[in-house]
């Protein structure tokens, strides 16, 4: 499957390597496919992803990406996501699958980071105002980037992810891909998109949950 991921991070990289790693045809986009040796964040450089991900893993600009996958992944952070989705361009999105992993996290007054949409409103939502003609499914914001490609790599994977989105199908499709891609065995579907506000806003719990518990390896488990 083609698929484009606009955001070149840690999360945009280590998902990137996965799906590559898998057999899919991935594009990476970043908004400088020409500085490939700087550090990108807490991910590498991306002369170092490609030789991580491998010969057919590909890099180029966010429009480039979005142009190039059947499904696209939001993978910026939340506080920049539409403007990283301009760039990527309308024409682009138009009748696909946006997957939003995206957190609208405030690191600028130090740790613990705030949202800067809350409540009343979601980046989820943000995104799918701005782009009505494509099918944002909201998920795999709520837990860490290495749990996120390897669920079992906590507690054997019995714990949950969540999809929220406008779109049932479209949703019912990203449930089956992350069982395919990474193993995620309970997907829990919360509803419409403005169901994301109640996803981006458990981050500050996950982000207490972290300091607590001394690592970012654990995930939310509904108990019923
Ligand atoms: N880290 C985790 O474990 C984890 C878990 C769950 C969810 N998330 C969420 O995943 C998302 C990605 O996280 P990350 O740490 O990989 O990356 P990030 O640092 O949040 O975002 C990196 C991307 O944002 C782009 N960007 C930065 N400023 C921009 C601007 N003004 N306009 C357009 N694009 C801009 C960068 O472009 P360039 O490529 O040009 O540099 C880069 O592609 C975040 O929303 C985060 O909250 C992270």
């Amino acid at each position: 499957m083609k698929i484009g991921i606009i955001g070149s991070g840690v999360v945009g990289q280590t998902l990137g390597a996965k799906l590559v790693e898998r057999g899919e045809d991935v594009v990476l986009g970043t908004r400088s496919p020409g500085s490939m040796d700087d550090k990108r964040g807490f991910g590498q450089s991306l002369d170092d992803w490609l030789k991580t991900a491998g010969s057919k893993a590909r890099v180029g600009t966010f429009a480039d990406a979005a142009a190039h996958g059947e499904v696209v992944i939001n993978a910026t952070s939340g506080t920049v996501s539409l403007e990283a989705l301009r760039l990527a361009g309308e024409q682009n999105l138009r009748g696909k699958i946006l997957i939003d992993v995206s957190n609208p996290l405030d690191f600028s007054k130090g740790m613990p980071p705030t949202l800067t949409v809350c409540n009343t409103d979601s980046t989820g939502e943000q995104i799918q105002r701005a782009f009505p003609a494509a099918k944002v499914v909201k998920t795999l914001n709520t837990t860490n980037v290495q749990v996120m490609v390897d669920p079992a790599s906590v507690a054997g994977g019995d714990h949950d992810l969540f999809v929220s989105g406008n779109d049932p199908e479209a949703k019912a499709r990203v449930t089956e891909l992350l069982r395919q891609w990474f193993g995620w065995r309970t997907v829990i579907d919360l509803g419409d998109i403005t169901t994301s506000r109640g996803v981006e806003m458990l981050l500050p719990v996950w982000l207490r949950l972290w300091g607590a518990l001394g690592s970012p390896l654990f995930n939310f488990k509904i108990a019923r």
